[in-house]
């Protein structure tokens, strides 16, 4: 349990030393559950996605996205909270710049994540110019599953690998202070981790990355129509959450609740 807030020079200091933890959270609630548990809780896109029924992230807008990371700052207090820029929201380093601004000014985010190839270092050095904490998504980038034609892992070359690598350089050197990598193979994600300074969070990228994220659905089991490869479930979510609903519906059913003590 962390006993003060999680701050960028933390974060950095771990690498090589001691793992970072995080979860995604979209909503005040769990983000008070999951505070101070791991170190970094994102309010991730992929909440259209696990909570909005959707196939995609593409449909997140900027109110939304603020919306819920509102929420998350107003529940945790301790953690490093970082939210996602939605898809269509940093295609020119001034969109981007007046989007990020509109985060930094409309909630408490400690810093902002955007997925990147190497044509996006203009809009990074922009941001990070500016004084804004950045995180770079690099390998398997939801926002690009229609331009890719799906979820695609990433580093199944020697070419994509050296690309995701160059990628991740320059970055650094563009100034974001971590990078998360989604759907790499793992000695790719090793081989970029090594080459890092920064802290890399992997999903789907094997144990070598510097810190681990799941989206907190997919580890609690709420989420079951599929488990992709990646997931772990540390608790079967649904199951229980059925348990409950059905028990609650039993006993109004039944008028066993509420009784004399749960009445005025
Ligand atoms: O949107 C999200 O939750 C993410 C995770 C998959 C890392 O970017």
């Amino acid at each position: 349990m962390l006993d003060k807030k999680m701050d960028i020079a933390t974060l950095k200091a771990k690498k090589g030393i001691e793992k970072i933890t995080a979860i995604t959270a979209y909503d005040a609630l769990m983000a008070h559950i999951f505070d101070g548990e791991v170190d970094v809780i994102l309010v991730g896109d992929s909440l259209k996605m696990s909570f909005g029924g959707e196939s995609e992230t593409l449909g997140a807008s900027m109110q939304e996205m603020i919306y819920h990371t509102k929420a998350v700052c107003k529940g945790a207090k301790h953690s490093f909270i970082i939210a996602d820029m939605p898809f269509g929201s940093y295609a020119t380093p001034n969109m981007a710049l007046k989007n990020a601004l509109r985060f930094y000014k409309n909630t408490a985010a400690d810093a902002l994540k955007l997925e990147v190839g190497i044509e996006k270092l203009p809009i990074i050095k922009a941001l990070c110019e500016e004084g804004i904490a950045i995180m770079a998504h690099i390998g398997l980038k939801p926002q690009f599953m229609r331009f890719d034609g799906g979820f695609k892992v990433k580093g199944k070359d020697e070419a994509q690998a050296k690309e995701l690598i160059d990628t991740a350089l320059a970055m650094q050197e563009a100034g974001v202070f971590g990078m998360l990598i989604e759907g790499v193979k793992s000695e790719v994600s090793a081989r970029i981790t090594q080459a890092l300074e920064i802290p890399t969070i992997g999903i789907g990228a094997g144990v070598e990355c510097d810190g681990q994220i799941l989206v907190w659905s997919d580890a609690f089991g709420f989420f079951d129509e599929f488990k992709p490869k990646f997931v772990r479930r540390y608790c079967d979510g649904k199951a229980m959450l059925k348990d409950a609903i059905r028990a609650y519906a039993k006993d109004v059913k039944s008028q066993a609740f509420p009784q004399a003590k749960e009445s005025y």
